[in-house]
């Protein structure tokens, strides 16, 4: 079996490490971290491994690099040093395999293999991997190696070319961090407007939720609803008039709108597409 080093055993590390031990796909060598606790908590964590410095890791085929992006090129220049073969990769969704180039000039071969999960709690994510699809760049080889050892723990590895790696990542950021900030958008506005925190809760999880499921099983311009949906700009500008209290909301209700209008202007009269575009434009 093949063995498997894993420098950085933060919540990536350590989740993924745990699910490639449980489903008996890699045997566990070092595990190593900035601080030598925190790499002994992440092999309690996976239930195997040797918590090391980096330069006593043992030999492996394989070497998992889960530090922070900003650390990734430091620590690949620091291992070159030391090794010439096998499989280099990292879990990073903005930086692609070139990244790890003073590992590729040793002889590695070298991907990047992101999950797109949040891995905010490690017992979680590991509960809830299965399914996961997780974007593959880098050499063909590694790759390949990447692709069996994501799909054993259940992943859904699928190819990513490197070019495409800052707009894919874009695109998770807006999927997953500004849905949350859109949450908090409309449950400050509905507070403001004297709901209680509860009922604010209560009132826009299952709106938000169903509109987000409807937009990807329906599609974005058939889920819309809404006044600028119905090209109701007497409605918008009266959100607006609440709204203008707070201008960086109303900035961002005029920037969401907009595109809201686009996504809805094929089934609307041109006079009440400019008749929108007027009321967000005050
Ligand atoms: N978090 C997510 O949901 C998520 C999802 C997909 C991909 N990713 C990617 O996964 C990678 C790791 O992210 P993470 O969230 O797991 O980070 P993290 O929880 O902050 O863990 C980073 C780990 O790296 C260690 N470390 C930092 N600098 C180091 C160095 N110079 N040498 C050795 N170890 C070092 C830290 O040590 P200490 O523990 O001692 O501080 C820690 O164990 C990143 O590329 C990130 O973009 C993250």
């Amino acid at each position: 079996m093949q063995v498997l080093n894993v420098v950085g055993a933060g919540r990536v590390g350590r989740s993924l490490a745990r699910l490639w031990h449980q489903a008996g796909a890699v045997r566990l060598g070092g595990v190593c971290a900035r601080r030598t606790d925190s790499a002994a908590d992440a092999v309690a964590f996976i239930g195997a491994g040797q918590a090391l410095a980096l330069d006593a890791m043992p030999p492996a085929a394989l070497w998992l690099l889960a530090v922070p992006d900003s650390e990734l090129a430091a620590v690949a220049e620091t291992l070159a040093g030391r090794i010439d073969s096998g499989t280099a990769f990292h879990a990073s969704g903005a930086l692609t395999a070139a990244v790890l180039a003073p590992l590729a000039a040793r002889g590695l071969a070298t991907a990047s293999a992101h999950p797109a999960l949040s891995f905010a709690e490690p017992a979680r994510a590991v509960r809830e991997f299965a399914g996961t699809p997780v974007a593959l760049e880098g050499d063909a080889a590694a790759c390949q190696t990447l692709s069996a050892l994501f799909a054993a723990i259940g992943g859904a590895p699928f190819p990513l070319a490197a070019a495409a790696k800052p707009g894919y990542h874009a695109a998770c950021a807006i999927a997953s961090n500004y849905a949350v900030v859109l949450a908090d958008l409309a449950l400050r506005t509905a507070q403001r407007a004297g709901l209680d925190a509860a009922t604010a809760r209560a009132v826009l999880a299952p709106l938000a939720g169903q509109s987000l499921a409807n937009a990807f099983t329906l599609g974005p311009a058939a889920a819309l609803t809404g006044p600028v949906a119905r090209g109701d700009a007497a409605t918008v500008a009266l959100h607006l008039a609440g709204l203008d209290q707070v201008p960086a909301d109303a900035d961002a209700y005029r920037a969401l709108g907009r595109l809201a209008l686009q996504l809805a202007a094929p089934g609307l009269e041109p006079a009440r597409i400019a008749a929108v575009h007027e009321a967000l434009a005050r």
